[in-house]
């Protein structure tokens, strides 16, 4: 298996909680690096950009408001097949079906609100690290 990055977002309810070491003790204790990080808040227009797949969902404007909400903590994952790991680490979308242990069980509070985004493919994970971060942003470790 080789080491990749994958893109994560700490979203705004998680990062008002004040969980977000919680959050990364979970990355870390999986085998996973932070190589670029960012706390910041995100503008409307970026947002959508982010989420254009999502563009003509039901929730896609609730999802746009909230996330740009507050300050969310942007970062760039790696590790061994980081991608899916950070998949498994963060649990099921819906909090509630998220297995126990799992970032979104223990962080989440509802379906949109549940705490992390990330990157749901190496595709996916380029293209999010791409609008998010300059290469020189990423350190090597
Ligand atoms: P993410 O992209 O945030 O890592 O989450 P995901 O792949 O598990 O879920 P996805 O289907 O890509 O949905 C993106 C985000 O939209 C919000 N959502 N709300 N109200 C709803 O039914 C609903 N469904 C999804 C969540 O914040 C989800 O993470
Ligand atoms: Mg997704």
């Amino acid at each position: 298996m080789a080491t990749e990055t994958t893109f994560s977002i700490i979203k705004p309810n998680a990062v008002k909680k004040n969980v977000i070491g919680g959050i990364i003790h979970k990355f870390e204790e999986n085998g996973l690096k932070v190589s670029a990080a960012k706390l910041v808040v995100l503008s409307k227009t970026l947002c959508e950009e982010f989420y254009a797949e999502h563009k003509a969902r039901p929730f896609f404007g609730e999802l746009v408001t909230f996330m740009t909400s507050g300050p969310v903590l942007l970062m760039a994952l790696t590790g061994e097949n980081a991608v899916t790991r950070n998949r498994e680490i963060m649990g099921a979308t819906d909090p509630k079906k998220a297995a126990p242990g799992t970032i979104r069980a223990l962080f989440g509070d509802n379906v949109g609100e549940n705490s992390v985004h990330g990157s749901d493919s190496a595709a996916s994970a380029a293209r999010e690290l791409a609008l998010f971060f300059k290469k020189e942003e990423f350190v090597n470790r």
